[in-house]
């Protein structure tokens, strides 16, 4: 069983094979559904992902985090989990994931999975089991169930709703088929909560953390790590008001203190096993200093930052949120993410408004950050948001539930292309499960490859600069620079970055030194718009 990395065997010295290697890692999300796909029926999975592995090496990226690849129902394309402990049939079984795993460090990367521990499948054994046992049944104290209000039980037993719409209650039928008592789950019906007030539940997952990382898995991702824990007694909410996923409100069921106390008896496990293995929070929560809680000395390592997510292309919202993100961190020590896309928002290409150019400015300016950045699949290919998906193929349940009025997430989960040509551009041999649009061919590795004005290549000199440059990534300070209205600039030691957020060439003089690299044409004269200069200054 692999438990250390073995030395890299590609690029200039990897980030992942340092002691604090998270923090300035550059890690990869692997979305297995959409990434490669090894046996043609037309969905990703582990063998796909495998053989692909050193197209990851060689990008220059440090680990990669796989999104959920468990026994599931699919009913949120993974996100529903009904054996924490085996793969679904559909993405390959434990020994591919040991492979992988395997090779994976073999070429110097760190595998990070995805652990769903706020909700489970409703087709769990657990929640089967509470189901045909009845209301008393001691594994219903394992979710919440309630009765109803009304006088019949008819109406929740609270006010809060699912993030995917509707109630976050459904009425469960007793085992005679009468109408029986109500679940919770913040997600999907298919999704119910977990109660983490029960030891049972505890206990679970902590044998389900030792799993992976006896299998050898260098750390986890910790999907809504701000829900776990409800408030005492279920109040209502009160608002009356539909739930936003990005919303910063004070809510009964989010970023409720008792959180803290699962992962410090997390964090204990993790360094139990050595090797570095790291926690990430998946934590939506109302401001960056209740982030911070998360990442105090012992508890996780890293949080994803969607507060820099969230925030437009916009230089006195860039800069206040880089700021507001590094200050925040510094009393507890933890090194700051940056994040633009993921599985979950509309591609940064498309969502910043402002194209290819735009997209690749805010990449470099991410990318000079002081911390680690997470890079969403595709990315790199400056793939957009696919947004003509016919509605029969979406799948997002968030898009059904909600009478087509919201189908956020499909067009950013579009299988990616390997090739210009070939059935599903290389994605694999029988097809994509969501269909990829005119031009994809186009956007491919293979006509990027080599291609010194591709995305792609912008993308590998950037992480192969951020590793040869002793200013770049580490540490945790930026030092602003004067500059006109519009452009982010700022000195990280002997590195200088600069970003044009405006639509117009913006006069920003060249510091003394030489470029290292730029995300569009620049001759050295103003900045031109939507561009991000890197110079060694
Ligand atoms: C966050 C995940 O990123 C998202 O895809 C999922 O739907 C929810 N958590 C529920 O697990």
């Amino acid at each position: 069983m692999t438990k250390h990395l073995a030395a890299p065997t590609t690029g200039a010295a990897a980030a992942s094979d340092r002691p604090g290697w998270w923090r300035d890692a550059v890690i990869y999300q692997v979305y297995p559904r959409s990434f490669a796909d090894g046996n043609g029926d037309g969905m990703g999975d582990l063998p796909g992902i495998r053989r692909r592995l050193p197209y990851l090496a060689e990008l220059g990226v440090d680990a990669v985090w796989l999104s959920p690849f468990y026994a599931s129902p699919q009913a949120d394309a993974g996100y529903d989990v009904s054996d924490y402990r085996a793969i679904d049939a559909m993405f390959g079984e434990l020994g591919d994931a040991e492979a992988l795993i395997r090779d994976a460090h073999g070429l110097g990367l760190r595998v990070i999975v995805d652990l769903v521990p706020n909700h489970s499948s409703d087709q769990h054994e657990w929640f089967q089991r509470a189901l045909r046992e009845g209301p008393g049944s001691p594994l219903r104290a394992r979710y919440h169930f309630r009765p109803g209000r009304g006088e019949r039980g008819e109406e929740p037993p609270n006010d809060w709703e699912s993030i995917f719409g509707g109630p976050a209650w459904t009425r469960a039928k007793n085992p005679d088929g009468t109408p029986g008592e109500w679940y919770l789950h913040l997600f999907a019906p298919e999704q119910p909560d977990f109660n983490w007030d029960h030891p049972a539940v505890r206990d679970e997952f902590r044998s389900v953390l030792r799993f992976w990382l006896d299998l050898g898995v260098d750390g986890f991702r910790i999907d809504v790590a701000h829900g776990m824990v409800k408030a005492p007694g279920l109040p209502d909410m009160g608002h009356g008001e539909q739930l936003k996923l990005l919303g910063n409100q004070v809510l009964p069921f989010f970023d409720q203190d008792g959180v803290h106390e699962i992962y410090r008896s997390w964090r204990l496990i993790l360094d139990e096993y050595g090797g570095d293995r790291i926690g990430v929070a998946e934590a939506w929560t109302p401001s960056a200093d209740r982030t911070a809680l998360y990442l105090r000395p012992d508890e996780l390592h890293q949080a994803f930052n969607f507060h820099y997510l969230n925030t437009g292309w916009d230089a006195v919202a860039l800069r206040a949120v880089i700021d507001e993100s590094l200050d925040s961190l510094r009393p507890v020590g933890a090194a700051t993410t940056w994040v633009l896309s993921n599985h979950d928002v509309v591609r940064h290409r498309t969502r910043l408004g402002g194209g290819l150019p735009r997209a690749r400015a805010a990449t470099l300016l991410m990318l000079a950050l002081p911390g680690s950045a997470y890079v969403y699949q595709g990315e790199e290919l400056g793939l957009p948001e696919v947004t003509d998906l016919p509605d029969e193929v979406r799948q997002d349940p968030s898009f059904a539930k909600s009478d087509g009025q919201d189908g956020l997430r499909d067009g950013c989960r579009v299988p990616i292309p390997w090739t210009r040509g070939g059935t599903s551009h290389g994605f694999g041999e029988g097809g994509s499960w969501l269909p990829q649009p005119e031009g994809w061919g186009e956007l491919s590795v293979e006509a990027q490859t080599g291609d010194p004005d591709s995305t792609l290549e912008l993308y590998r000199t950037a992480l192969r600069l951020r590793r040869e440059h002793p200013d770049l990534g580490a540490g945790d300070a930026v030092r602003w620079l004067d500059a006109p209205e519009g452009v982010v600039a700022f000195r990280r030691g002997a590195f200088v970055c600069a970003a044009n957020t405006t639509g117009r060439p913006a006069p920003f003089p060249a510091p003394p030194g030489r470029v290292l690299l730029t995300s569009g044409p620049y001759d050295g004269g103003d900045l031109p718009a939507d561009t991000t200069v890197w110079w060694s200054a």
